[in-house]
Parts: structure tokens; sequence; C-alpha cells
């Protein structure tokens, strides 16, 4: 059994790929702070996962690395509520990956949506790497090792958790199983009758070989259906099924988070490969600059052709950062020709920076003492590993491995 809680348990993983901005801010950081205050946290710069896409660029984790764990700290994720660590620091990930690869079918992880998604929009690295292919069952071992019954993760990345959530019930399925429980198993399918049995089993082999999802759901429509065998039995049978028996990796739930409502400089999501980011340690003056060359409702040509904040990404921002008064004043002066559009701009710009400078400043602190985060990153890996350590024990122990 897991020795930990793992309900209390939160885990995940940014990748250092490139300045944190707004959107991180607004999407993915502010919710960590709150769940570092509900749960056990552990967060990490997810560098191996970078290098599933990015190998090949030495010098980007050496920068981003650190710059990440300061945008963190700058913003108030708390090293005291929550494990601050990399992930290449804690090799007990890779291990687990390892050892989980040898139970995961292929299929898995070729079925993934974002496998194929990702390939495509990211034509220009060649991605049919092994790594590429097994970067989902390495998120799984990341979230697996440290026990995590939640994962806040956005729309994209329900999948994956999904898919761990598949690889600990086999792998409870194939290593977890109480002494007897082939045999219960066996005389449950017996009692089934000679055809439903006999369809429970080829379903059931369809699904753990070659992981036919739609063969789970129709064993499991025809356990629901079956007359003659007890609750008992019935439990067994889902049980068996899809792992079942001692559970050696607790299986962790997706907590959704609403996806970011941070528009970007152009009306599109903030992300970088639109380049359309204000970045978290942008110049103040800079941040004035680009919020005043925002491109607005096309048809304000003249301060007095009127226009419509529906079609302005200002407006956007606004909804993000403004109050009903301020939006009202906005609705009736766009519409009415009654203010301009650096008018308009001007609260979103001095509500930019009311939120940047005070993270700016805690920032500052940081940059100038590298050596403070270090110390940081190397004590919450140090505390991830001792917590990755315990459950690597009981995978090799139930995998046959260290016996001798
Ligand atoms: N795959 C995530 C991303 O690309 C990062 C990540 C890696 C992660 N491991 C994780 C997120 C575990 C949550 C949990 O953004
Ligand atoms: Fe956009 Fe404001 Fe200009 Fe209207 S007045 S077009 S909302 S910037």
């Amino acid at each position: 059994m897991p020795r930990v809680n793992s309900q209390q348990r939160v885990l995940s993983g940014m990748r250092p790929t490139g300045r944190l901005h707004l959107g991180h801010l607004h999407g993915v950081l502010k919710n960590w702070i709150k769940l570092q205050d509900e749960y056990e946290c552990f967060f990490f710069v997810a560098d191996w996962h970078a290098l599933t896409t990015h190998y090949g660029e030495p010098n980007l984790f050496e920068e981003n690395t650190i710059d990440m764990v300061i945008d963190w700290l700058a913003v108030g994720v708390s090293p005291e509520s929550a494990a601050l660590f990399v992930q290449s620091e804690v090799p007990e990930h890779a291990e687990l990956h390892l050892l989980l690869s040898m139970t995961t079918p292929l299929s898995w992880l070729e079925r993934v949506p974002s496998y194929k998604d990702q390939q495509e929009k990211l034509r220009e690295r060649e991605l049919d790497t092994y790594g590429f292919l097994g970067y989902p069952l390495l998120q799984a071992a990341d979230i697996l090792i440290y026990q995590s019954g939640n994962v806040p993760v956005g729309a994209d990345q329900v999948a994956h958790v999904e898919l761990t959530r598949e690889v600990a019930r086999r792998f409870n399925h194939i290593y977890g199983r109480e002494p007897g429980f082939e045999e219960h198993a066996g005389a449950a399918i017996r009692k089934m009758g000679k055809k439903a049995g006999k369809l429970y089993s080829q379903l059931r082999t369809a699904y753990t070989e070659q992981g036919d999802q739609e063969a789970l759901e129709k064993a499991r429509k025809l356990l629901t259906e079956q007359q003659n065998i007890s609750i008992e039995d019935r439990e067994r049978l889902y049980g068996y099924l899809e792992g079942g028996g001692q559970m050696i990796l607790a299986e962790p739930k997706a907590l959704l988070t609403p996806s970011s409502k941070m528009p970007g400089l152009d009306g599109q999501k903030m992300s970088k490969s639109y380049n359309n980011t204000i970045s978290l340690r942008e110049p103040l003056d800079e941040v004035k600059k680009k919020i005043s060359t925002m491109p607005t409702d096309p048809a304000r040509v003249r301060l007095v052709d009127p226009g419509d904040p529906e079609k302005c990404p200002v407006w956007q921002l606004h909804q993000a950062y403004s109050d009903e008064i301020t939006k009202n004043w906005v609705m009736e002066g766009c519409k009415s020709a009654g203010i301009g559009c650096l008018e308009c701009k001007s609260p979103v710009i001095d509500a930019v920076i009311t939120e940047l400078e005070p993270i700016q400043k805690e920032a500052v602190q940081y940059e100038k003492d590298p050596d403070l985060v270090r110390s940081i990153i190397a004590d919450g890996s140090e505390m991830a590993r001792e917590s990755a350590k315990e459950t690597l024990a009981d995978v090799r122990a139930a995998m046959g491995l260290n016996k001798w």
C-alpha cells in the first residue's frame, strides 16, 4: 500500500522552455499558490520533458531552469509549503519510467492524442523518437512516484492523467494481486456460463494486451448485465479486468484548471509561439509600450470613428483586469467615440504594472543571488527524492528485483 495519503498530494511540472508570462501567472501559478496551502505539493521543472522536443539545445536549461524557479518564488510559490525541484535531480523518475515501460502496451502511447498532434504542429523538429513517444509515460512516472492523487492540468493534459491511471491499474493488476486472486476470478468467470464467460475473457485479453478501450467498456457492461453471479464475484471480475488486487501505485485524478482567459497582445491566447506575451519580468516601460501599440478595433481609424469593444483585443484585457465601472466606461466611450484608444488602454497599463511591480521587486533578490535559488532547488530535490525512493523500493520489490 502507498505509505502516504495520496488524496493530500498534488504534483505538477512545467517545461523550462522560455520566460514565464501573464498567461502562466493566471493559468497556472495562481492555482499553485492556492493549492500549496491545501495540499502537500510537489512542483518541478520538467527538464527531461523539455528534452523530448528540444534535444540538441543544451543551453536552454542553464538559464531557463533558474529563471523559472525565480518566477515561481517571485509570485509567491513557497519552498516552505511545497517541494520545488528539478526533474533531472531526481533520477528515480527515470527508473520508474523504465520499469513501467515493461508493462505498458505500445498502442497506449501511440493513441495519446498529443502524440500525433504535436508531431504535426512541431514539424520543423524531428520527433520520430523513442523519447517523444514515451513522454506521456515519463509523465506517468512523475506522478506515480509521489503517489500523487491530484494533478492540476489544463484540458490538453487530461489524456495524460488518464493514461497514468491505466498504467497504475495495469501495474497493480500484474504485481499487486493477493494470493489466490487468479483462482477466485477463474471460478467467478465459470459461474457466468460458457458464452458470457468466454466473451468476458476475450474482452479482457483485448484490453490488457492491446489496450483496447472499447473492449474494456464492453466487458464492464457485460458484467453489469450478469444475473447469475454474486455481487462479490462481480466486484472481483471488475477488479480482474483492470487491476484489482493490492494497490502499489495510487491512481491520480486530474484537477482540471479552468483554461486561462488571459488574452495575448493580439487577442489570441497568450503564448510564446504567437509572440504576443508580456513576461513576468518584462521591464515596466516595455509593458507600457507593448500595450500602447496593441492593435484595436480596425474600424477606429480616427478618433471620431466609433468602435466595438467586442472586436478589440484591448477589451479582453479589460475583462481580465477592470472593474464594472471601468468596463462600462470603455463600452460607452468606444461605441460613441467618446474616448480615444490610448485613453482606453491606460487603466489596463496601470493594472498590469500594478500586478507586475511587486513580482519584479521580489525577483530582484533572487536574481542577485542565484546560489540561494540553487540551494532552494537542492533542498526541494532532496525532499522529493526521499519520497520517490519509498515508492521505488515498493515497485522494485513487487517486480522481484533486489530479492537475491
Ligand atoms: N507535460 C506537461 C507539459 O508539457 C509538464 C509535466 C510533466 C507535468 N510532468 C508532469 C504536468 C506531471 C503535470 C504532472 O506542460
Ligand atoms: Fe478597443 Fe478601447 Fe479603442 Fe474601443 S476604445 S477600439 S475598446 S482600445
